[in-house]
């Protein structure tokens, strides 16, 4: 049944280039990234009323995530089957065939632009400023892994042998574009592909791959699974006609899932736990905001977020920065998406755990400059916090909470604050605020992270501009960053082409 009642009702929003989403220079494919919505054009408010206005009773993708629980081992046989077979009819398109059916899905992912922000909003909490851009990168990977599919068949002298079948197991945190990017990877490959989303964002998953499927990508090459009993997770992971598995969530889940089957090609993107640098040299007001954004965009829970802040020199003994700092973060209105004041929504699943621990407990020596609130009595509502006098090698330092919550630590100088963030054993996205180019430069060839970034928030990598993903444990497996010209090449195996007699 089709719930897409939206897509006609809404006006249409405006679409302008943001002067701050940077365009990349005349690339070799053509390709350009989607812009996003500009809420400053009076037409684009009205549009974002009209969608935060459904978020609250959202049904979208519904009839889907009850209609495909999968109950039996049987039935996980039969769609592993199914998705095997399917992927030779699949391989038996030319790639221009592919890209083309690809290409359509990244038109119908903008056509669904104001579903997906509904129910991203509806279910995983996501703010429409957080969520825009992330379609927009859905958008994005359709269109540039369309293209590097073409790529892959024209390379002279081996041959791409893609995988027959890829299961894609993303997170609840980016509900559209890490399951969007994860499919359509593996789909521009030649593999077909069976999703399972994660819980929290089953909704959401549904109605990214109906779009998959009305651009004319095969129900049987894309698949759509719930599992109906959480021990079928390990034979879902595990089954044998499984070729590949593109994982995205915490560390210990990807170690977990490669002890089910050691065999499996792996592409793992996982935790993160990382740190801005602030030098004596940088732009303060912009370091502020920055951190402020990176520390607490969509309540901190991504893998991306900044969780440490390192003061170097003045900049620690001075109250200036940590007063700007404190007044942004303290300035945040947190609530639930469908309020348009909102700026920082809800953590997803009530806070437990690890993430309660890291609200509500301090190491010797920390104190909080904001102490984290509950807000409600859902556990979901927490007020930003922030914790001083983090200590290096205490726990705050090295583990991921993975909530909203900021560490602030100080430096003497700026290889000291350097070698701060690689005592950490993950390496995922990590800054710099400075303006001073040597030490520009000293940073870029001593850090040890996947993303860097210099003078900006360190969340929202873009698709070709800035590839993402990780080092040390960062990463588990191929080690390609998505969004990156290398992706695909990493989806399959490769042989020596046949010589012609
Ligand atoms: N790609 C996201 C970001 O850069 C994280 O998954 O923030």
């Amino acid at each position: 049944a089709s719930v897409h009642a939206l897509t006609d009702e809404v006006p249409t929003p405006h679409r302008i280039q943001d002067r701050n989403r940077p365009q990349p220079p005349a690339p070799r494919t053509g390709f350009i990234n989607t812009p996003d919505t500009d809420p400053d054009l009076p037409g684009n408010r009205a549009w974002g009323r009209a969608i935060a206005e459904r978020m609250e009773h959202s049904t979208l993708g519904s009839e889907l995530v009850e209609e495909s629980w999968v109950a039996t081992e049987d039935e996980l046989d039969t769609i592993m089957s199914r998705g095997a077979k399917a992927a030779a009819s699949w391989q038996a398109l030319t790639a221009d065939e592919r890209a083309e059916i690809l290409h359509r899905a990244g038109d119908v992912l903008e056509r669904k632009r104001a579903d997906l922000l509904e129910v991203m909003g509806s279910e995983c909490g996501k703010t429409l400023d957080q969520g825009d851009p992330e379609v927009s990168e859905a958008i994005d990977f359709a269109h540039y892994y369309a293209e590097l599919g073409r790529e892959l068949q024209k390379t002279n002298g081996a041959e791409f042998v893609p995988s027959a079948l890829t299961v894609v197991t993303p997170p609840w945190n980016f509900p559209v574009a890490i399951p969007a990017g994860s499919t359509l990877s593996a789909l521009a490959s030649g593999s077909a592909v069976v999703i399972k989303p994660a819980g929290p964002a089953a909704r959401s998953g549904a109605v990214m791959v109906e779009a998959l499927w009305e651009a004319g990508v095969p129900r049987d090459v894309l698949q759509f699974v719930q599992l109906g009993e959480r021990e079928l997770g390990t034979q879902f992971i595990s089954h044998h006609l499984v070729e590949r598995l593109i994982l995205t969530g915490a560390y210990e889940t990807a170690e977990l899932f490669r002890s089910f089957r050691p065999d499996l090609p792996l592409l793992a993107e996982t935790s993160g736990k990382n740190a801005v640098i602030v030098t004596p040299s940088a732009d303060l007001d912009l370091a502020a905001k920055d951190v402020a954004y990176s520390a607490f965009g969509h309540a901190g829970q991504k893998c991306s977020a900044a969780s440490l802040v390192i003061l170097v020199g003045s900049v620690s003994t001075s109250k200036r920065f940590r007063n700007q700092l404190i007044d942004a973060v303290q300035s945040l209105h947190v609530g639930y998406p469908w309020d348009q004041r909102t700026q920082m929504g809800p953590i997803i699943e009530p806070a437990s755990g690890k993430l309660l621990r890291g609200l509500t407990t301090l190491g010797d020596g920390e104190n909080w400059v904001l102490k984290p609130t509950q807000l409600d009595s859902s556990g979901k509502l927490w007020s930003p916090g922030v914790r001083d006098n983090v200590e290096r090698g205490s726990e705050y330092h090295t583990t991921e909470y993975f909530g909203p919550i900021l560490g602030i630590m100080t430096a003497g100088t700026l290889d000291e604050a350097v070698d701060m963030v690689n005592e950490i054993d993950y390496g995922l996205t990590t800054g710099l605020h400075s303006l001073n180019p040597d030490e520009i430069k000293y940073w870029m060839n001593h850090i040890e992270a996947g993303n860097l970034y210099v003078n900006r928030g360190i969340t929202g990598a873009i698709v070709q501009r800035q590839p993402f993903g990780g080092w040390k444990k960062s990463a588990i497996g191929a080690g390609t960053k998505a969004g990156g010209p290398n992706y695909l090449v990493g989806l399959g195996t490769w042989r020596d082409a046949p010589v012609e007699p």
